[in-house]
């Protein structure tokens, strides 16, 4: 085991009915004037965003909307949304969504605390981060696990880059999960939360570090809850047991107690992130698209980790690492395909993929090759232009 430090301090408030102490937490955590950030409509069409907002007026905390957040968030959308906040006054960001919504409002809560400082520059490390703004969740789909992380991602669309930052600050104070806000969701995107859940934790359990067995044995309960639950869901979208495991799963596969004490890969998130940033591909999708091609690609690094895996999760039962390995990888894939996700570039929604594509994307990964892909096994940029071809 590595050392670590594990700071996971968000306030959950999970169950049914749980939106109902939103404006009690928003109070709690000091927010008297709130800006609303949301998506293009899920929120209004449920009556969820009414029922807050009635709930803030009541509690006397003034608050203002910024809707029109999209999968994939842009920078832009947040540039402006902190002028918004700036010129309300804003003292709070409150999120009512998904990871989209909770990102842009990360994003607006720093922006806002820092005025004058340009998004990206922040975004980039290029100025460093030292004050935000606190931000709250209603969590309305069970997929990127932002109400917990300490990550948030963006899309800068005038250069085409999808980026990442890990900060403390991006830490929300609160998240209120009720798993029936997540009934309305489109199925695609119940699936796409399925894979992400799985893939945070997979993207944490692919390592070479050794002697890690109680971070082991949380990641490997986490997957076989998400994959059985997972398959309930695909069957029933209201079974409250089910979405409520996916909910929790969600959190905690992104909040870092899945990966403690060892090394993180992250490669499909890394080489998924080029898809979204390219071809505005939803993120569950183009991580279950690259998975295979990276899993064959690098499982004989250790295939001992591959055939854990396989056995753990899996139930597969076969003495030979290599060969329980790849059973591993038959049967994550054929999950994937058993919800319908896309499991190659071919299934994506975009398009035949040029060959000059094929190259952009794996330069980008690689910062022209400059710097590697992941951990378990180092990518460079040939690397990650072949797992994408
Ligand atoms: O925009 P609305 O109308 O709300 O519709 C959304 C959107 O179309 C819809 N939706 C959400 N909840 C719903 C609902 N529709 C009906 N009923 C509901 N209850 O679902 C669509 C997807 O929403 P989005 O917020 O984009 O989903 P998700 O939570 O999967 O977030 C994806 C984004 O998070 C980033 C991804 O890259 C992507 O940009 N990630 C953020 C991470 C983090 N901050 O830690 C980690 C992840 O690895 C990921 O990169
Ligand atoms: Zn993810």
């Amino acid at each position: 085991m590595q050392e670590f430090i594990y700071y996971a301090p968000t306030e959950v408030v999970f169950g049914k009915d749980a939106e109902k102490k939103t404006a009690a937490e928003v109070r709690k955590w000091g927010g008297s004037r709130v800006l609303l950030v949301y998506g293009s409509g899920s929120v209004k069409k449920s009556g969820l965003l009414d029922t807050i907002e009635g709930e803030l007026a009541d509690a006397g905390i003034a608050f203002k909307e910024w809707g029109g957040v999209k999968p994939n968030p842009r920078l832009s959308f947040a540039e402006a949304g902190v002028e918004a906040a700036v010129s309300f006054g804003a003292d709070f960001i409150l999120a009512v969504g998904g990871g989209s919504s909770i990102d842009t409002a990360k994003g607006i809560a720093h922006g806002t605390a820092n005025p004058g400082t340009a998004l990206w520059d922040i975004w980039t490390q290029k100025v460093p981060l030292t004050k935000s703004l606190p931000v709250g969740v209603v969590l309305t789909i069970a997929a990127a696990g932002s109400e917990m992380s300490d990550s948030a991602v963006l899309t800068n669309e005038a250069i085409g880059r999808k980026q990442g930052l890990s900060t403390d600050f991006n830490r929300v104070k609160f998240a209120v999960m009720n798993p029936e806000l997540t009934y309305t969701l489109p199925k695609y995107q119940v699936t796409c939360g399925i894979v992400d859940i799985m893939m945070h934790t997979l993207d944490r359990y692919f390592t070479h570090t050794k002697g890690n067995r109680m971070t082991d044995e949380i990641a490997e309960a986490l997957l076989r809850t998400v994959i059985e639950n997972g398959r309930k869901a695909w069957g029933d979208q209201t079974d409250y047991e089910a979405m409520s495991e996916l909910m929790w799963c969600s959190s905690l596969s992104h909040n870092g107690i899945t990966g403690l004490g060892a090394e993180k890969d992250f490669a499909p998130h890394k080489i998924g992130h080029e898809l979204s940033a390219k071809y505005d591909v939803a993120h569950g999708a183009s991580l279950s698209a690259v998975w295979e091609a990276w899993a064959e690609y690098v499982y004989m690094e250790e295939p001992a980790r591959f055939a854990q895996y396989a056995r753990k999760v899996w139930g597969v039962q076969e003495d030979d690492d290599v060969e329980a390995a790849k059973e591993g990888i038959r049967r994550t894939v054929g999950y994937f395909k058993s919800l319908n996700m896309p499991v190659c570039l071919g299934e994506l929604d975009a398009g035949v993929l040029a060959e000059d594509a094929l190259v952009d994307m794996a330069e980008r990964a690689t910062g022209k090759d400059t710097f590697c892909v992941a951990k378990f096994k180092e990518l460079h940029q040939g690397d990650v232009y072949e797992i994408l071809r």
